[in-house]
């Protein structure tokens, strides 16, 4: 076993890194990585964390050693403390059992049957928008993938949730900005933000209980989606299935399975519309594969142009920018000793955009994804990997380009802000100020 400390920032005494990671998270991966290398050690207030960002070794990690690994257990302060036992956020036995059960809720038929429902919504939202209009993009598709996720994988009906959903996820969003030292202060401390934060809980809550009982009811699809299999498991007597169980699954689905994917949509139009030659390119392809019609499921799989567009805008937009281990045991890592405890972030945002393995790592280049190239396998993991990876992944890709190609069919989405948007890391990586679109009839 190595037994070598890697380098790495030291920060200001007693606050150790913490300060200048929560002021500017991505630029303190970036600048850690640049200084100290592949493997970098950094003191925070909470102990130590290493930063990981040589794709052999994130590899290594998240596939074959993920024995030796868990998500970091926060002690109910991050996302575990509102999915709880759901499938992101659970471990060991529960969490596979879990796993194999909700698998077949995303198998291809079943995928094949949401891409109605995925059309569907996108050509209704299309209907009200009319050349002239300007739109908030990240809300409108927000808004969009949530009320997809409530209808195929929930197999329930949004209804009028939509406005008070929307409502609740801004309130609990803001608690897990880390731009700001208050993210410091204890959950019980009734600042604004923890009072917000609880009533945006209370809110989620409720419409996670209304979807449930639209199953209860017999209101709900019984199509094979992610309730109906588990609520037929427990009728065939699973007893671990219980109703707070039901609730973590559905909340986990509900914020995993929406904001995710509106962001890839979000920046996918974004850069779409700073990119006139890309456009045009997308938009030949969807003449071209469509011929004036709404696409269908065997559409998507036709749609490469629009594919590697996707996949540009989420390498250099990664919605989840760093994913976290903690070592259940010591390990040895780029020649380093790894102490058991220790928490490792790998961060996607310096990977994706690593010279080493990018030519012009800042440049969209749709086509780079039809190049031949021997790049390592995890210098692109939007979806992280090995046995925890997204369950999401062939959803999220069929619906963003669904959504593209229905949408981008019948309008342009010109940017109509004056700057780039500035990025802030949250849970997952949002644009700030809202992004405005101009829409334009094609
Ligand atoms: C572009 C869109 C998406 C991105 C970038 C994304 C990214 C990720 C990543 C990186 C992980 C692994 C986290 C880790 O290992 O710590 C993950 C896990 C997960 N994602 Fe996604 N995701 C997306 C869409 C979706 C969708 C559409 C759904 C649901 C319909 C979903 C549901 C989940 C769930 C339940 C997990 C936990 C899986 C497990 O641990 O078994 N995601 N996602």
């Amino acid at each position: 076993m190595a037994d070598r400390v890697p380098r790495g920032p030291t920060g200001v005494p007693l606050f150790g890194s913490s300060l200048s990671f929560a002021a500017d998270p991505l630029g303190f991966f970036e600048r850690s990585a640049r200084e100290y290398g592949d493997f970098v050690r950094v003191e925070t207030l909470n102990g130590e964390i290493y930063l990981l960002t040589d794709p052999a070794e994130i590899e290594r990690i998240l596939t074959r050693n993920n024995a030796n690994y868990r998500k970091p257990d926060l002690g109910g302060e991050g996302l575990d403390g509102l999915l709880g036992e759901g499938l992101l956020t659970s471990e060991g036995d529960r969490w596979l059992r879990q796993r194999k059960r909700i698998q077949p809720s995303f198998n291809r038929s079943m995928l094949d049957r949401y891409a109605e429902t995925m059309v569907a919504d996108a050509r209704e939202l299309a209907e009200t928008w009319a050349d002239g209009d300007r739109v908030e993009g990240d809300r409108a598709m927000s808004r969009l993938t949530l009320r997809i996720i409530v209808e195929t994988v929930l197999g329930a009906e949004l209804g009028g949730m939509e406005r008070e959903i929307a409502d609740a996820l801004e309130n609990v969003g803001q608690k897990f900005r880390s731009d700001d030292v208050r993210t410091l202060v204890p959950e019980e401390v009734p600042t604004p933000r923890n009072v917000k934060y609880r009533l945006g809980e209370r809110r989620l809550r409720r419409i996670v209980r209304d979807i449930i009982r639209q199953h209860e009811r017999g209101v709900a699809r019984e199509d094979g989606n992610m309730l109906a299999l588990l609520f037929a498991a427990r009728e065939a007597g699973a007893t671990d299935i219980t109703d707070d169980q039901l609730r973590d699954e559905v909340l986990t689905m509900l914020l995993a399975g929406h904001d995710t994917t509106a962001l890839t949509l979000t920046y996918s139009w974004y850069l779409l519309s700073e990119h006139p030659e890309v456009r045009r390119e997308f938009q030949a392809e969807l003449d071209s594969v469509l011929d004036g019609e709404d696409p269908t499921a065997a559409d998507a799989d036709a749609l490469a142009y629009t594919e590697r567009v996707v996949k540009e805008a989420i390498r250099l937009y990664p919605p989840v920018y760093v994913v976290y281990r903690q070592a259940t045991g010591d390990d040895s890592v780029a020649g380093f000793r790894l102490p058991e405890g220790a928490i490792v972030a790998m961060p996607q945002w310096v990977v994706h955009r690593d010279p080493r393995w990018w030519d012009d790592p800042e440049e969209f280049r749709p086509e780079r994804w039809a190049e031949e190239t021997d790049r390592p396998d995890y210098a692109y993991y939007p979806f992280g990997g090995g046995p925890r990876r997204c369950i999401g992944e062939a959803f999220a890709m069929r619906e963003a380009k669904l959504i593209l190609a229905t949408i981008g069919r019948r309008f342009e989405l010109d940017y109509a802000g004056r700057d780039d948007p500035e990025l802030i890391p949250m849970v997952t990586l949002h644009p700030e100020p809202p992004v405005e679109f101009e829409i334009r009839t094609r």
